[in-house]
Order: structure tokens, then C-alpha cells, then sequence
């Protein structure tokens, strides 16, 4: 009798658990235990970088700073459609199993980056020329391989990338979209979790702080997709942003992804200092202790939305001169909370004070 009562008793609370998580039973997986010292220790929520193999091979000082600060990584290149998927029968590991077992030997978290794109895409798939249908196996054999070969080791996947225009609530007419259809994107996420039910499913994305007008599109396609029962988990908001981007805006973007109720990844963090791209100018310390400050907001907002849905800050990148940002502006900057020779910066005493 009381071995009943107890069963009962216990469907009841799991129940009860399951109703309280909203519509989608949120997958649980520990993240391993990391160093017990180092940036990720302060926060109160997963911490890591998007990081380069060649330079994790390469260079001791890139990889004690992954080794010794963060708890989780996400691949910066090493995961894309033309690393792992090359051509139509050839699927090449070598490079991100290499993180994905330095991440297990380490206990990091691996999030995966990521499965549909526009961008990073081999010519066979950018120039496909067969039927819809026909693509539509390549697509759902393309997510469903990666997904079952990191299966149990990558916790999450920004399934979709980046599916909007640049600054457009206008879904962006990417090779998915024009032989595919709008749906390719629910379609993603459902055969990413036949895949791996336990995955957590993100939608990832820029300009959420921009302004209402493509936030607005991004909520509102989660928010659809969520309302129908397609199986996504999380917003990953990648946050490419810059000093002087507005409190206000920051916080808008932050705020109203939590409001969906999934979890939030700021998923590619970076802060230039020389958005307007001055040749020739050097990092001063006022401006090192500008971009602590702004940093340190990113955080604190983020620390206060409800504890469940802190999915982790990723930055994108770890030192300075690994950021993609110089390169991209043509100009010299300094975005992420390590300098060139991997000392933590200003920023990095933000992050900390950002959830003090
Ligand atoms: O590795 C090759 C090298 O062998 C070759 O000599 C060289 C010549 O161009 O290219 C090298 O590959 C480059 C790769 O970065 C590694 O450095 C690719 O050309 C270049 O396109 C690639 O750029 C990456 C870009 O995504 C496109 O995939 C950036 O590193 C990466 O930081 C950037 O990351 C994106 C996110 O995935 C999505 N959100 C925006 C973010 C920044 O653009």
C-alpha cells in the first residue's frame, strides 16, 4: 500500500514538474564538472567561446584560456555545412570530433553550430539541381547524420541560422527557402529531434538589438513554431554588438527573447570598440574600461531573466586578435575579454561584476 501511495505520489509531482516547464519537457544534461577556478566560476550560468581548431592545436596559451576560463564551447567554424558535409556522400569529422573529445576530456559543454545556413555552404548543396524533393532528403539526411554522430556528446544545436534577411522581418531566399519552402525552417527542428530527442533545439540569430523590426519577426517565427508543437527549446541571440549600442536596445533584446519563455543563449558575443572603423588607432585604457562597462550590462541583464532559461554567454572567439570583427570592418578592434596575447582585459572583470 504505501509502495502505491508513493508511486502515486510521485507521477504526480513529475507531472506537476512537467506542466510547470510549459508546453515542451525541457531535456536535462548535466554539464560535467570544469575547473574549479577561472572566468565560468563566477557565473552563476554556463560560460565559453566559439573556438578555432587550428588554433586549439596550435597554440598552448589560446588553449589553457578555453582549458582554464570557460564550461562550454561552441565550434566557430568547425561545425558548418562545408566542414562536415563536403560532398553529397562525405561527411568529414576529424575537426570537430577533436573538440568535441577535448570538450569530454575537459568537462566543457559543446553546443553545435550549426545545421542550416545560408552561408558556409559546399557547391553542391548552393547549386543543387535536382527536384524538391530529392533536396528534402539531402536536408533531413544532412541534419539527422550530424545530429546521431554527436548524439549524447553536443547538448544543443542552433538548428537554423540566421534565416531573416540583414535588418528585414523578410525571411531570407537562402538555397533551404527557394527549394523548400518557408516550412524548411519547422521541418529542421523536427528532424533534428527524431534525431536526438534530448538535443536542446535553438533558433539563432543577429540584430535582436537593433530595434523592433527583426526582433519582432524572430519572436513572432519562435513563437509560431512553439505554438504548433515544434520541438525548439531555445533563442540564441547572437549579440554581435557594439560600445555604443543602447542600453535600451540591449536590454529590449534580451528581455523580450526571455519573455518567449525559452531558453536564451547570448550565442556570439562581441563588443567592437571601433564600429566606426578608424585606421590606426589603438586600444586606450578608457576605452578598455568603456567596453568593461558594457559588458558588464550584457551580463546583468542577462542575470536577471528567470534562472531556468540561463542557457550560457558564449563569445565569439576568445583573444582579440582570433575575432573575426577587424577583418570583417577592415579595421583595427578589439572585441572579446582577452587581448591579443590572451591577458584578461578590463572586460573581463565587467563579466564578473555584471552578476556581483
Ligand atoms: O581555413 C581557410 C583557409 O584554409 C583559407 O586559406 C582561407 C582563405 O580565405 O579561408 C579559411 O577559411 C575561412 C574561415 O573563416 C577560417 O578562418 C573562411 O574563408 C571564412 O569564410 C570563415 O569565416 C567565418 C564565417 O563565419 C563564415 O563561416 C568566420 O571565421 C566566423 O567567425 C563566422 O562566424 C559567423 C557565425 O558562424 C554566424 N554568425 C556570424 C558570425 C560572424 O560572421
Amino acid at each position: 500500500m504505501k509502495i502505491r501511495i508513493l508511486t502515486v505520489l510521485f507521477f504526480v509531482v513529475a507531472l506537476t514538474a512537467c506542466e510547470n516547464e510549459g508546453e515542451f519537457p525541457k531535456p536535462v544534461r548535466t554539464v560535467p564538472p570544469s575547473t574549479t577556478t577561472g572566468l565560468h566560476t563566477h557565473l552563476p550560468f554556463p560560460f565559453g567561446a566559439a573556438v578555432s581548431v587550428n588554433l586549439m592545436k596550435n597554440n598552448p596559451k589560446y588553449r589553457a584560456v578555453v582549458t582554464n576560463e570557460m564550461n562550454s564551447i561552441t565550434a566557430e567554424n568547425a561545425m558548418k555545412v562545408s566542414a562536415l558535409h563536403p560532398s553529397k556522400d562525405v561527411f568529414t569529422w576529424a575537426d570537430a570530433d577533436y573538440l568535441v573529445d577535448f570538450a569530454q576530456q575537459h568537462g566543457k559543454r559543446v553546443h553545435g553550430h550549426t545545421l542550416i545556413w545560408h552561408q558556409s555552404l559546399p557547391p553542391w548543396i548552393e547549386n543543387f539541381s535536382g527536384t524538391k524533393e530529392e533536396f528534402e532528403l539531402i536536408f533531413k539526411n544532412h541534419i539527422q547524420t550530424i545530429v546521431t554522430h554527436f548524439k549524447g556528446k553536443v547538448v544543443s544545436w542552433d538548428v537554423v541560422n540566421e534565416a531573416f534577411e540583414n535588418d528585414s522581418p523578410a525571411l531570407r531566399n537562402s538555397v533551404w527557402r527557394r527549394i523548400l519552402g518557408d516550412d524548411y525552417i519547422a521541418r529542421a527542428f523536427q528532424y533534428a529531434h527524431e534525431a536526438d530527442p534530448e538535443a536542446l533545439l535553438f533558433y539563432n540569430d543577429y540584430g535582436h538589438e537593433w530595434g523592433p523590426t527583426k526582433r519582432t519577426a524572430i519572436i513572432n517565427l519562435v513563437t509560431s513554431l512553439k505554438q504548433r508543437g515544434i520541438p525548439i527549446h531555445g533563442i540564441g541571440m547572437q549579440m554581435h554588438t557594439r560600445y555604443n549600442q543602447s542600453d535600451a536596445n540591449l536590454a529590449a533584446a534580451i528581455n523580450t527573447a526571455a519573455a518567449t519563455g525559452l531558453l536564451v543563449h547570448i550565442s556570439e558575443l562581441d563588443i567592437s570598440m571601433n564600429p566606426e572603423k578608424v585606421q590606426g588607432i589603438a586600444l586606450t585604457p578608457a576605452l578598455a574600461q568603456l567596453q568593461a562597462n558594457r559588458y558588464k550590462f550584457i551580463v546583468q541583464t542577462y542575470n536577471a531573466i528567470p534562472k531556468a532559461q540561463q542557457f550560457g554567454i558564449t563569445t565569439w572567439n576568445v583573444g582579440d586578435a582570433d575575432s573575426w570583427v577587424p577583418g570583417f570592418n577592415g579595421a583595427p578592434d578589439w572585441p572579446l575579454p582577452f587581448d591579443r596575447d590572451y591577458l584578461p582585459k578590463p572586460a573581463y572583470q565587467g563579466i564578473i561584476d555584471g552578476v556581483q
